[in-house]
Parts: C-alpha cells; sequence; structure tokens
C-alpha cells in the first residue's frame, strides 16, 4: 500500500467519526489509523481505541495531550487576554492546532498521505484544520469525508447499523457538543432559537446559579510571569489547575456564556458555553494585570488581544502574525506575578483582593491620608495647567468669534444654564 493511500484520522468515537472509518475504506480506497487525543473532555478514551479498531481502523493511538493543551494553548490565549466577540475563551478554536499538530506528527512516522476530521461543512473547525495541516505539512492531503459525504444523521445511522458499527449511547441528545479543559460547547435543538433559554440538560459543567450554595467560596490563585501556578497556596500542574478550577467554579455556576456569535463561514450562530475556569482565570489574570502594568501597556494590549482572538477563531494559529503578537504578550507578562483573591458566588464572580511584588501600586501615592502621601499636589496645578492649555486656548479663540458657548455645550445644557435655579 502506498502513502498516499493510508490516512490519519482524529478520532473522536463519535457517530460521524465511526461511520468515516468504512466510509473512507470503501469510497477513497484508504487504510485509517485512528488517532484520539484528549484534551481533558473526560471520555474514557480507552474504549474509544478500541471502537475505533472493530469499525476498522488498522491502528488507532491514544494521546494524553492535556498538559500540551493548556501550557501552549490556553495559557498564552490567557495571558493575551483574547476572547473572541469578547466573551468566548476560544476553547474549540485553541484546540485545533493542537490536534492538527499531532495528526501531522502522526502521519509522518506512520507515512501517510493524507490526515483526515470529521468536521461538517458549516462550522469553523474545519476551516482551522485545512488551515493548520496546510501551514505545517503542506505535502499532507486533509480528508473531510463527513463535508463530502451525503449523509444526515439518519443515513449515517442506517450505514452504520449495516454495517455492524455500534453506535455511542450520547447520540440520545439533541445537542452538538465539543470539551475540552477550557470549556464546553453546546450547539442545535432547541439552542437554534436564540429568544429560547438554554434548558437545564445543556449544562453539565456548571450549578445552575440559583441553586448553588449561598454563601459561595473564595480561592486564591498565583501566577509566575502571567502563568497559572497555584491554588490557595497549592502548587498545581498547569492541567490540574484547570480541572479543579472547572470544578469549583462549576459548583457555583460560574462561567455560563450564551452568545450569538460571527463564524468565519458568513453565519450567525447561537452558542451556549461553559468554562468555569478559563472564566475565573480571566478575571483573575486581568486584575493582577491592572495592578502590574503600566497604562499605556494595559490599553495596547487590549487592541492585541483582540486580534489575538480573530487569529485563533479563523484558525490562524501558525500564521507568522499570531507568532509575532506573542512575542508581544509574552514580554508584557514578565511582571505579572503575584496573588488574587476571588470570590465565587451563586454564578457571579467578583475579584475581592491582589498583590504583587511587582505592583505598580503606591500607597504612599494613592492614599487620601494627608500624613504619609508622598503625591505632589503642588505638580498637580502645574500638570493641569499644560494638561488643559489646548482646551482654553480653544475657548478664547472660539469666544472671540463669537459663538463659542453653542459650540462647547448641547443645547439642552445651555438652556439649563440660563433658566436653571437661580
Ligand atoms: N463556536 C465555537 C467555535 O467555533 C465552538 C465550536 C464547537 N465545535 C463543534 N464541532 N461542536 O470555536
Amino acid at each position: 500500500m502506498t502513502a498516499a493511500q493510508r490516512c490519519v484520522l482524529a478520532y473522536s468515537g463519535g457517530l460521524d467519526t465511526s461511520v468515516a472509518i468504512p466510509w473512507m475504506r470503501e469510497n477513497l480506497d484508504t487504510e485509517v489509523i485512528a488517532l484520539s487525543i484528549d484534551l481533558g473532555e473526560a471520555r474514557d478514551l480507552r474504549s474509544v481505541q478500541e471502537r475505533a479498531l472493530r469499525t476498522g481502523a488498522t491502528a488507532a493511538y491514544v494521546v494524553d495531550a492535556r498538559r500540551l493543551f493548556v501550557e501552549n494553548f490556553a495559557f498564552p490565549s490567557l495571558m493575551a487576554g483574547a476572547l473572541y466577540e469578547g466573551v468566548y475563551p476560544l476553547a474549540t478554536a485553541l484546540g485545533r492546532p493542537l490536534i492538527a499538530k499531532l495528526l501531522v506528527d502522526l502521519a509522518r512516522e506512520e507515512s501517510a498521505g493524507a490526515v483526515a476530521h470529521g468536521c461538517t461543512g458549516k462550522g469553523n473547525d474545519q476551516v482551522r484544520f485545512d488551515v493548520a495541516v496546510a501551514a505545517l505539512a503542506p505535502e499532507l492531503k486533509v480528508l473531510a469525508p463527513v463535508r463530502d459525504w451525503d449523509m444526515g444523521r439518519p443515513d449515517e445511522l442506517r450505514y452504520a447499523a449495516e454495517r455492524g458499527i455500534e453506535v455511542p449511547a450520547t447520540l440520545a441528545s439533541p445537542y452538538s457538543v465539543d470539551a475540552n479543559l477550557w470549556g464546553r460547547s453546546i450547539e442545535a435543538g432547541i439552542l437554534e432559537d436564540p429568544w429560547e433559554e438554554p434548558p437545564r440538560d445543556v449544562f453539565q459543567w456548571t450549578a445552575d446559579p440559583g441553586e448553588a450554595p449561598p454563601d459561595g467560596a473564595l480561592v486564591e490563585i498565583a501566577f509566575e510571569q502571567g502563568r497559572p501556578v497555584s491554588l490557595d497556596g497549592e502548587p498545581l500542574a498547569a492541567e490540574v489547575l484547570v480541572e479543579r478550577l472547572n470544578a469549583l467554579g462549576g459548583a457555583h455556576g460560574i462561567g455560563r456564556i450564551d452568545h450569538v456569535e460571527n463564524r468565519l463561514v458568513g453565519i450567525k450562530s447561537r452558542e451556549v458555553y461553559e468554562a468555569p475556569a478559563a472564566t475565573i482565570l480571566f478575571a483573575a489574570h486581568q486584575a493582577l494585570e491592572s495592578l502590574t502594568l503600566a497604562r499605556d501597556v494595559m490599553r495596547f494590549k487590549r487592541t492585541v488581544a483582540e486580534e489575538w482572538a480573530r487569529l485563533v477563531y479563523d484558525g490562524l494559529w501558525f500564521s507568522a502574525l499570531r507568532h509575532d503578537l506573542w512575542a508581544f504578550v509574552r514580554s508584557t507578562q514578565e511582571f505579572v506575578s503575584g496573588e488574587v483573591r476571588m470570590r465565587l458566588q451563586r454564578g457571579s464572580l467578583r475579584v475581592v483582593g491582589r498583590k504583587s511584588q511587582q505592583s505598580l501600586y503606591r500607597h504612599e501615592l494613592a492614599t487620601y491620608d494627608r500624613a504619609g502621601d508622598r503625591f505632589s499636589h503642588e505638580s498637580a496645578r502645574g500638570f493641569i495647567e499644560l494638561f488643559g492649555l489646548p482646551l482654553r486656548t480653544q475657548t478664547a479663540v472660539q469666544h472671540a468669534l463669537g459663538d463659542a458657548s453653542r459650540r462647547l455645550l448641547p443645547e439642552r445644557l445651555d438652556r439649563l444654564s440660563a433658566d436653571g435655579p437661580g
């Protein structure tokens, strides 16, 4: 068999990729090697692996990529402060480039000529896989059987039944779900009506905020150079820290996001997310940045965050621009070390304390207490003199031209000052 006829499939164990194995053998004359990657979605990947083999894969691999994912994709995105459209922590979008990288690595080891994924033709994920593989291994073909075959869910079920392929029990769910440590996304079913409140069965990671413990909980998160390193004083590996925060935040109803999102392929879609750890960490990280970063760095970094989010969402993780933005982001994080204390309570999240050895907050400058105040009140007068100079110049000139008050005050305010209490 030649390399072109061997293919590495990203195998989740769901209906689509289970049907894809025999379909590719029959229709593309391709031998299929299954690769199942654990990004923390809490599936039993050993049984997924066995299913791949029973379904006709010639080999089936399982890789635990949880730490790789959190350290190299989720945390850098946290450090960048990147939320797509201001709300989505990009869980799925961050997982795809890593899966693509692992597919490419295995394809090269196995001398396969192609990789394959189970994405449909309507989503962002097909773009992310295709583009990431093109960047990493232009010589490899990317097969997308689910995009190419003309089967709906009933056809797939029939196809599977005819070949004796077992269908996973999760198929009873009306939703389309993707999950990794950085979050869980839920689409389809009743959620396709953006007016419908998500029913209870949508949520699996988060308690209903109204039913969470009334007293809530406090948690202290320590960061080193922008990376979360410990919880309540206990140093933890990246993936364990995120797992713990997902459990803790979930128990307090933190991290539900309900969003109508602009997909890259031009569709608006209603997306529900559960992302307790990401939600907590974004708030904590931002609080620490506000203590340790200069005002201009914070302002400029918001622009970078938005660019980063767009690039990641659009599947351009391996682009030159994303790489270059990382150089900036990493540099900004040099002094983002310290601790943040948060209160989690019935779906709400509040930063209630922060401290850092590199804090730019100076009590002797900030205090309203005269004793110990080192701020130069005298300089403030001089500063304002120059800061306000252009405005005073403008008013002087425009007064001379005779029209100042109408231009400078909205009309209603004008009238107020004329007939106001007097
Ligand atoms: N809308 C999100 C994104 O594009 C989540 C996609 C979930 N993917 C899936 N195959 N269910 O990143």
